[in-house]
């Protein structure tokens, strides 16, 4: 069984728009069960599946996600490209609220997550190349779509993950802007090596919720303001996303 394109949906995304889904495989990895069931179906004859990270009742926190069962259940549906929605503080000004971005980067802030499929008594230790964390090609695929629909989105950035549930202090985020980082979230990792090891092509689209903590004018940082910029930049998220699978060869 193959799936031509495997979109996990972060928060505020619990499914796909115009998705009529066929099957629904629910069950345990060896890691335990997955957030959700893996919905599989068609989108302009590709096949789609899809997986809600949080929960489609968005009930599990982000250091508390099973990212290995996520990640081993989208592969044993037979995923091998995955394109991975993640909502986002904008750190710099290229990446303002409701920016879609493709970052090319991670610093991995995050702690206590099970971050490899090799951590196992009977797997061998292996030390997968992480120098490019995200497909190149899948990223290029994702920014020829975006371009397709005319949508203006950051084709580059560094992508920092934090441990949450908790937003971050100003100082932390002035830390991680000098660190490099141009993006903040709580879900980019592991995610994004457990797919390496699977040696998927893995890509993230990264939409700004609000400006991280201190970057913007506002005092505090409101999840009224995260709901309504994520609503927003969600809807050309979509767009973005059906002129990608628009895009795939079909099997
Ligand atoms: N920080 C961390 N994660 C986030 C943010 C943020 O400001 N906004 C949306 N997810």
């Amino acid at each position: 069984m193959g799936i031509d394109l495997a979109i996990i949906g972060g928060t505020g995304l619990y499914q796909l728009e115009g998705f009529e889904v066929g099957e629904s495989i629910e069950g345990v990895t060896p890691f335990g069960p997955p957030s959700a069931p893996i919905r599989c179906g068609r989108i302009e004859g590709r096949k789609i599946a899809f997986l809600a990270r949080h929960g489609e009742q968005h009930q599990h926190l982000p250091h508390r996600i099973n990212y290995r069962a996520n990640l081993w259940a989208l592969h044993a549906a037979g995923a091998r490209r995955i394109v991975a929605v993640n909502a986002v503080g904008g750190i710099g000004e290229e990446n303002p609220p409701r920016r879609l971005v493709i970052p090319d980067q991670i610093i991995d802030y995050s702690h206590g997550r099970f971050d490899s499929f090799c951590d196992r008594a009977d797997a061998p230790v292996e030390h997968v190349d992480f120098t490019e964390p995200y497909s190149v090609s899948l990223r290029q695929a994702l920014a020829a779509a975006a371009a397709a629909c005319s949508l203006q989105v950051t084709d580059r950035g560094t992508y920092g993950c934090t441990q949450g549930p908790r937003l971050e202090t100003r100082a932390e985020i002035q830390r991680m802007a000098r660190d490099g980082c141009s993006l903040v979230g709580m879900t980019g990792m592991p995610e994004a090596v457990l797919a390496r090891e699977l040696k998927a092509d893995y890509a993230c689209l990264a939409a700004v919720a609000n400006w991280a903590a201190g970057c913007g004018d506002q005092v505090e940082i409101t999840m009224e303001e995260i709901t309504e910029h994520l609503a927003a930049a969600y809807g050309d998220a979509h767009r973005l996303l059906l002129a990608l699978i628009h895009a795939l060869p079909a099997s």
